[in-house]
């Protein structure tokens, strides 16, 4: 058992702590005595976003960890989030509720293997998308979110060989969507490859005009049955702004919080997965509680740390999707 396993199992347990205690109170008093800011992603608990200093998709996540002036970032998401706040911002203590909270699609791809796999393309550049470990960051060119992947690839040369990893649900959207030949990874979360095309379509004629919105890690078969796909800030947006009423939501089912509590009179159904699990939860993202997120804020651990190495090499595709954002106003 390394040390954070241990800190998380047998350490700062969610039991100690006093149930007659606000956690509300105490996380805000916590923050004020320590500078600390909150990040947290929409999978994540209502309890959690509500109190979140900052709630968002990857990229408004990485532009938050890149710009605060806080000493600590308690990062309530997965260890790749951390990871990538630690790498922008690397004088500050980054923590995260619970550093088992990993991602199936970073693992998906393991470093060494993709180090194989690059290799066997010299004359391509590479492309990672940002759910994945630092190790995979710093053997890449440039980063991409789910809400600026297309618009960095656009922004390449057309005649430029690409790479493109590690999902290949995403990878396969966009290259759809930009005419571009990429050569993708075979990786894929497993929250998004569990959304089930004959129960969606039985529930689409149930519901006559409803609308569905659908994350671009789905697979091809719900993306092109999908009425709006973009990443967890757009398919909120477009459920705000949208005329209608009724929408079926193909992502975690942690959005569902937000979507409802900014549009108290739609009404949203999350996309039945295929199988008979009745929820889409990420069992990484929801491995992080308020309690937890309490524990982490009061002792400082568990913390996220990164290589001195690895930043200096990730630090740069990271820079440059940031750079590139930036630069078309996303
Ligand atoms: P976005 O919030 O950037 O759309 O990412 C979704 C996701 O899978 C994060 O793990
Ligand atoms: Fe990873 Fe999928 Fe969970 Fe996002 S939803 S953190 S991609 S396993």
């Amino acid at each position: 058992m390394d040390i954070f396993e241990e800190i998380n199992v047998k350490g700062f347990v969610e039991e100690d702590i006093d149930p007659t205690l606000d956690l509300f109170v105490e996380i805000e008093k916590l923050k004020k005595q320590k500078n600390a800011v909150i990040l947290a992603h929409y999978y994540q608990d209502g309890d959690i976003q509500d109190i979140a200093d900052y709630i968002g998709d990857s990229l408004g996540l990485s532009q938050q960890a890149a710009k605060t002036d806080a000493d600590i970032i308690v990062f309530a998401g997965v260890h790749f989030m951390a990871e990538t706040a630690k790498i922008l911002s690397p004088g500050k203590k980054v923590l995260l509720p619970d550093v088992k909270a990993g991602c199936s699609l970073a693992d998906s791809c393991p470093p060494h293997l993709f180090r194989k796999f690059k290799e066997q393309y010299p004359d391509h550049l590479v492309i990672t998308y940002v759910n994945c470990t630092a190790e995979l960051k710093a053997l890449s060119d440039i980063v991409c979110t789910s809400s600026n992947a297309v618009q960095i690839v656009e922004s390449l040369p057309k005649d430029q060989k690409i790479i493109f990893g590690p999902d290949k649900n995403l990878g396969a959207w966009v290259a759809k969507k930009t005419g571009r030949d990429l050569v993708l990874w075979n990786g894929a979360c497993m929250v998004h490859e569990i959304f089930s095309r004959e129960k969606i379509t039985r529930l689409k004629e149930r519901h006559p005009g409803v609308k569905l919105l659908a994350h671009p890690e789905c697979e091809e078969v719900i993306l092109e049955m999908s009425d709006y796909i973009g990443s967890t800030t757009g398919i909120l947006k477009y459920a705000t702004n949208s005329p209608d009423k009724e929408f079926i939501v193909a992502t975690e089912s942690g959005i569902l919080h937000q979507m409802q509590k900014d549009n108290p009179d739609k009404t949203f159904i999350p996309a039945p997965p295929n199988n008979n699990c009745a929820c889409n939860d990420c069992p990484h993202m929801k491995r992080n509680t308020l309690e937890k997120l309490y524990l982490c804020l009061k002792n400082e651990l568990p913390e996220v740390t990164v290589s001195e190495h690895i930043i200096k090499d990730a630090v740069k595709p990271i820079e440059r999707m940031l750079e590139i954002s930036a630069n078309l106003g996303l």
